[in-house]
């Protein structure tokens, strides 16, 4: 095996790093994909979409759809051991550079505002551990969520990410993924095991998962189950193709990308255990309609606060595992920025991490001020951007590269996952992109209505 970068032609770049064991890229992309669209935002679209029904259909969208569109993301980091903007311009020359840029602006993008998100969380870790939840959580979410009070933690929580990026790949993010997300995931299957015996719990199991086959037939939810299997996956911003673009050319892609989305899923699926027989115990089921990130960071402690001390003892968990699941997403923007910046301009990572991580934190400074543009970064970034990321990269490797992605496919592969691969490129060349198409045309109507909503407003 010969692990030795081809050269971007941006002059003497060293060689680079790579994982230093395979599940330390595994680990660090489920932790990019489990963030704070598995906690909250999966719960409620699920229960709305059908419950059991929808896990269904959500499923067969992420083997579908999800599985192909992170190979084509797998293919390329792994097969041109860059970043973005250098791996499009050798597969695909000058022209697909922009999809690069695209994809650094959004990771650009996302993170500005994810990180006062994840500053809203640790600073409810934080005060479950020291003083407890705020009686009134929905006062307390208004007074914490905008101003001075919000910058504080959205400041901590960038020094964070810049902290684990700037030290590298192997003792930087793998040993922050090795070390974060099984404790991630043992407190959320510890929480849901808890969560078992709530009285009331049936009730929440029964909203969350009772298939409802008529809600499937609604166009809405499987757009949605679609754009939540791309969100979810961290698909559409160069986030998996630049944590390929450390493996080495003997890993199985396929096999990967069937274990981090399993992962993601598993994840996603417990968290529901989770939240539903909470919500439900304390009679706060109005509340669960509310999609919006506020309602987590309101329905929720409401219910913490009405259990007492064991709510804080469970909330600082859950709060907790939220902090985790935000920082390595975190970690995995910042790292597509930095990386593109380190081989475009042949920048050192620890001065590219904290460099650019300084313009994410004070553009993020923007959100943690208005939570409206907090609402409108992501309508455009995290909705728009993203899709059309996705739409791009599907064409690209179904249509324009200049390679065999199914001999990059292939590659390492196991006998079992070869069979698949022809499947796998059908996929990618005629469903892919128009069902992204699809998702595309609906996603420019959201963040259309809510750009003129932001500018209404004020
Ligand atoms: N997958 C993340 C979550 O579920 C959010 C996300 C979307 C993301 N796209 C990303 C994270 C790209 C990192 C990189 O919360």
């Amino acid at each position: 095996m010969n692990p030795s970068p081809s050269s971007s032609g941006g002059g003497s770049v060293p060689a680079r790093e790579l994982w230093g064991t395979r599940w330390g890229f595994v680990l660090a992309a489920v932790g990019s994909a489990v963030g704070l669209g598995n906690m909250w935002r999966f719960s409620y679209i699920a229960a709305e979409g059908g419950g059991a029904a929808f896990l269904l259909l959500y499923i067969v969208m992420i083997a579908l759809l999800g599985i192909p569109l992170m190979l084509c993301e797998l293919t390329v980091g792994r097969r041109t051991h860059l970043s973005p903007i250098g791996a499009l311009r050798e597969l695909g020359g000058k022209g697909w550079v922009p999809l690069g840029f695209l994809f650094v602006v959004t990771g650009f993008l996302i993170l500005s505002y994810y990180s006062v998100i994840a500053g809203w969380t640790l600073r409810y870790a934080a005060e479950a551990a020291f003083i407890g939840f705020a009686p009134d959580p929905g006062a307390h979410f208004g007074e914490i969520s905008e101003g001075r009070a919000a910058i504080g933690w959205h400041l901590a929580f960038m020094v964070l990410t810049i902290g684990i990026v700037m030290v590298g790949i192997q003792k930087g993010i793998e040993r922050a993924a090795l070390i974060l997300m099984p404790t991630l995931v043992l407190i959320v299957l510890g929480l849901a095991v808890w969560a078992l015996f709530l009285e009331g719990a049936g009730e929440g199991y029964a909203f969350y998962l009772m298939p409802d086959l008529g809600e499937l037939m609604d166009g809405t939810v499987l757009r949605q189950a679609t754009a939540q299997a791309f969100f979810s996956l961290s698909l559409g911003m160069g986030a998996m193709l630049t944590f390929a673009s450390y493996l080495s050319r003997d890993t199985d892609l396929n096999q990967e990308a069937v274990t981090i989305s399993f992962a993601d899923f598993g994840v996603a699926f417990l968290a529901g255990l989770v939240v539903f027989p909470v919500i439900f115990a304390l009679g706060l089921q109005d509340s669960v309609t509310e999609s919006t990130v506020g309602a987590l960071f309101i329905s929720l402690p409401g219910a913490f606060v009405e259990m007492g001390t064991m709510g804080r003892v469970v909330g600082l968990l859950f709060f907790l595992a939220l902090g985790v699941g935000a920082i390595t997403s975190a970690i995995s923007l910042l790292e597509v920025v930095t990386s593109s910046i380190i081989d475009e301009l042949g920048m050192a990572r620890k001065n590219a991490a904290i460099g650019i991580g300084i313009l994410i934190a004070f553009v993020g400074l923007l959100s943690a001020r208005d939570i409206d543009f907090l609402g409108l970064a992501d309508a455009i970034a995290g909705d728009l951007f993203l899709v059309v990321g996705a739409f791009c990269m599907s064409l690209f490797v179904g249509w324009f590269i200049k390679a065999d992605p199914a001999e990059e496919l292939a590659r390492g592969a196991g006998e079992g996952f070869k069979r698949f691969i022809p499947l796998v490129i059908f996929l990618i060349r005629y469903v892919l992109p128009p069902v992204i198409l699809i998702v595309l045309v609906f996603a420019l109507q959201d963040t259309w209505a809510a750009i003129t909503a932001f500018i209404v407003g004020s």
